[in-house]
Parts: C-alpha cells; structure tokens; sequence
C-alpha cells in the first residue's frame, strides 16, 4: 500500500484529497501542528490514517523533521493543500528524491511580488506589477513606469480576495496600500506573511480558472471554468461554472497562456490552479497560479460537471503514475456563494419554491452569528451547487434559484 505525506489537510480540498488516496488505495499521514489538528473536525479525522506533528512556520525545521518521519515511515510521494506550503512541498519532494515542483523557483508559486518576476522573466502575458511597502513609493513607481488608473492593489501574501482592491485613483492609493496590509499573519498556523503589496494593471475582459496536473512535465488540463465576482472596488467569488462556454480558439489561447506560466515557475510535476482574464485587446492574462487544487469546492464542480476527479489525478502525478484525466462527459455544474445583502445579524436562509438542478447546497454560517459584507470571501454564509446539461441552462438555474432566495440580516 503506498504511502502520501499531505502536508495540511485542513483545506477546502483536503476531504477530496483524503477521499482519492481511499479510491486508489493509498494510505494518508498528515503533517500538521499538534494545536491546529485538535480543531480538526472528526469527520476529516477519520480519514487519515497517521498524523506527524511539526511547526510548519520554521520551514528549516518542518523540512528536517517531515524529511526525518517520511524516511522512517517509508513515504512514496508528498502532496500539499495549502498555496502557503507548496514550497515546503517542493523542498520535502527533492530531499527525499520524489517528484515535485523546482524548489529554486518555489516561492513564486506562494508570493505574488516574485510571481510577478517569474512571469516577467519568462515572458508570461500577465499585468505589468510593481512591489512597495507604501502608497508613496506605488504613486513614485506608477509615475515613473507609465502605469494609469485603475490599479489592482493586493497583498504579496494572501488569498481568498482578502485585502483586494480597485483603485479608482491616486488619492485612494493610501487606502488601497492599507487594506492590502490588513492580514499580517495567516490562520491557522499563524504563518507571518510579506508585508509588502503588489500594485498592477487593471485587466479587463470576462475571468476564468484552468486547473492542470502535470506529470514529468506533461499537461493534463481539466475543463475550464468562468469565474463569476463581484464588480467594484473589492472583487470576491460569487460562483463558478464549468466547463466555461468557450470558442476552441480561445481554450486554446487559455491553455498556451497557462502553459508558459506553469513553466515559468517550474511546475513540473503536480498540479495547478491558474486564474487568466481574457482582455479584449491583449487576449489571455494570467492573473496568478496555485500550485495547488482549487478551492471554493471546485473539485466537487469540475467532477459534478465532466466526471474527472482532479484530486485522484493529482495524486497520481505525485506518486508517479500517469493521471487520469479523460475527455470530459457532457454535462456542467454551478456553484453560488451565498453573501449577506448587508453588515448585520444572520437570521437565516429562505428559498421560495422548488429549482431544477439544485442537488447540494450547504449553509455554514449559524444563525445568530454576525456577518460582515462582501468584501472578500470571509463574508459568505454557505452555497447552492446546481447541475444541467449545458453550462447555459445551469447558470440560467442557478439565476433562476437566487432570485428566489432570501438571506434573512438585521
Ligand atoms: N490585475 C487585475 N485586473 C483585474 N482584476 C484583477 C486583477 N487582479 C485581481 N483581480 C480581481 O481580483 C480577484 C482577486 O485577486 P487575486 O486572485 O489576485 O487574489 P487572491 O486573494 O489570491 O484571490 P482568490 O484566492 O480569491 O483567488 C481576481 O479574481 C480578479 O477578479
Ligand atoms: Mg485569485
């Protein structure tokens, strides 16, 4: 029976993971810190087979003492959840000779000022970006490099839209640079991140993901799907649908972009979440790349839609067997993010009448509990998961059912 080291498995997509390395037969040891795995719920708990506990944030010593554990238990393959800890992944992989990404280029895949130098150096379509610590120097580096407004202002190190903004102009700069300083450490580990922030071209045009297991360097992609956000200054995930209804040419486009930034960070061997917009004058842009499975139940989404299961595929390419990624099966599948209307109590969730293609849905907030507005996606209270037969009927369902849904704040 192989054996996988995941290193965190408290993840949106750790369950799918756990679940893929029971259907192929493999064995699951999780490392984690021994306080974060008490919060594990028991269900997640359940199905992983060991624990090894380390502190994931000293990297030097997570290295030593998981590369310590994986020799003496025998570990055939190392994966991760976690965007914050695909360099460890990669650093893990290589001590012990298993496949991985290029550690000399893994913390691009965590930090988005040295993406940002990754996709420059390699040629990448992506927004012009700068790297400050504050509003004066970005208003200096704008000026002098000929970047106008809009900007996109976000943390160096961070995810889920949090400290995102649209910058109209230059007087809102200094607030931008704020919000986008908001989180200086990431829970649950309490992992410091990089206090210093991005600013970048606005790029317009509809947005996408494209998720990619790679395996000796060979690309399996999955279906595309189209993003759905908020528009304004701050842009959190409202839903996504797949496949994304696109022309051939523009998949094709999609696919070459993703494939240059995948190269350009050295992901080799694993997989990858890559977000590109299509701008109507410059065509794909790759907004950033996880070397890691999607969040936002996306596994659940792309395997509802065309039968692929992304988190076995994964875990194929780490053990070194070739993935299975088929021609997907016709069919799609949505997924809605539901947000309060407003800041204020939560009093529940009302869905008038009965919806074609509503099969999941789950509601996470409690009742009672107070609820920010949608800012990012700290503000959502649970979601609905819809299927059809075409990505048309189900965003038209998915419409439909939101219409008729009421999120109950005072
Ligand atoms: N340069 C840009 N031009 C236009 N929109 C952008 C740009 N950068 C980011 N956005 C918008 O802001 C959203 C969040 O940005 P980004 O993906 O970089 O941050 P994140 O915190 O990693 O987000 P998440 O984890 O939600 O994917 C994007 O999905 C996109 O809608
Ligand atoms: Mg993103």
């Amino acid at each position: 029976m192989k054996k996988i080291l995941l290193i965190e498995a408290l993840a949106n997509s750790g369950p799918y993971v756990l679940d893929a390395a029971r259907a192929l037969g493999a064995r699951v040891f999780v490392a984690t810190h021994e306080d974060v795995y008490e919060s594990y719920p028991g269900a997640l708990r359940d199905k992983i087979h060991g624990a090894v506990f380390t502190d994931l944030t000293d990297p030097d010593r997570a290295l030593a003492d998981l590369a310590a554990f994986a020799e003496a238990t025998g570990i055939d393959a190392v994966a991760g959840c976690w965007e914050f800890f695909t360099p460890l992944v990669a650093h893990l992989a290589e001590r012990l000779g298993l496949p991985g990404n290029d550690p000399r280029l893994a913390q691009a895949c965590r930090n988005k000022a040295v993406m940002a130098q990754a996709f420059y150096a390699g040629q990448v379509p992506a927004p012009r970006t700068i790297s400050v610590r504050t509003a004066g120097e970005a208003a200096r580096a704008l000026g002098r490099i000929g970047i106008g407004f809009p900007v996109v202002v976000k943390p160096a190190e961070q995810g889920g839209s949090w400290g995102v903004s649209v910058v109209e102009s230059p007087e809102q700069l200094d607030a931008g640079v704020q919000h986008a300083q908001s989180w200086p450490i990431a829970a649950p580990h309490g992992l410091p991140m990089d206090q210093r922030v991005i600013v970048q071209e606005y790029v317009a045009g509809p947005e996408f993901s494209l998720d990619t297991v790679v395996w000796r360097d060979e690309y399996f992609h999955l279906p595309p799907v189209e993003k759905h956000t908020t528009a304004g200054a701050y842009r959190a995930e409202t839903g996504h649908t797949c496949p994304a209804a696109l022309p051939a040419a523009e998949l094709s486009a999609l696919r070459a972009a993703t494939e240059r930034a995948l190269r350009a960070l050295g992901i080799r061997n694993g997989v990858a979440h890559t977000e590109l917009k299509i701008s109507p004058d410059a065509g794909p842009v790759v907004i950033e790349v996880g070397a890691r499975l999607p969040g936002d139940h996306l596994v659940d989404v792309i395997r509802r839609a065309s039968g692929i299961d992304e988190a076995r595929a994964y875990l194929q390419a780490v053990l070194d067997e070739k993935p299975d990624v088929p021609a997907p099966r016709e069919g799609a599948c949505a997924i809605r993010f539901l947000t309060p209307p407003r800041a204020g109590t939560f009093h529940g969730v009302t869905i008038d009448g009965r919806h074609d293609g509503l099969v999941d849905g789950d509601i996470t907030t409690p009742t009672g509990a107070v609820v920010g507005s949608a800012h990012d996606n700290s503000a959502r209270i649970g979601h609905l998961v819809f299927t059809a037969p075409t990505a048309a009927q189900v965003n038209a369902d998915a419409a439909h059912a939101l219409a008729h849904t009421r999120i109950e704040v005072s």
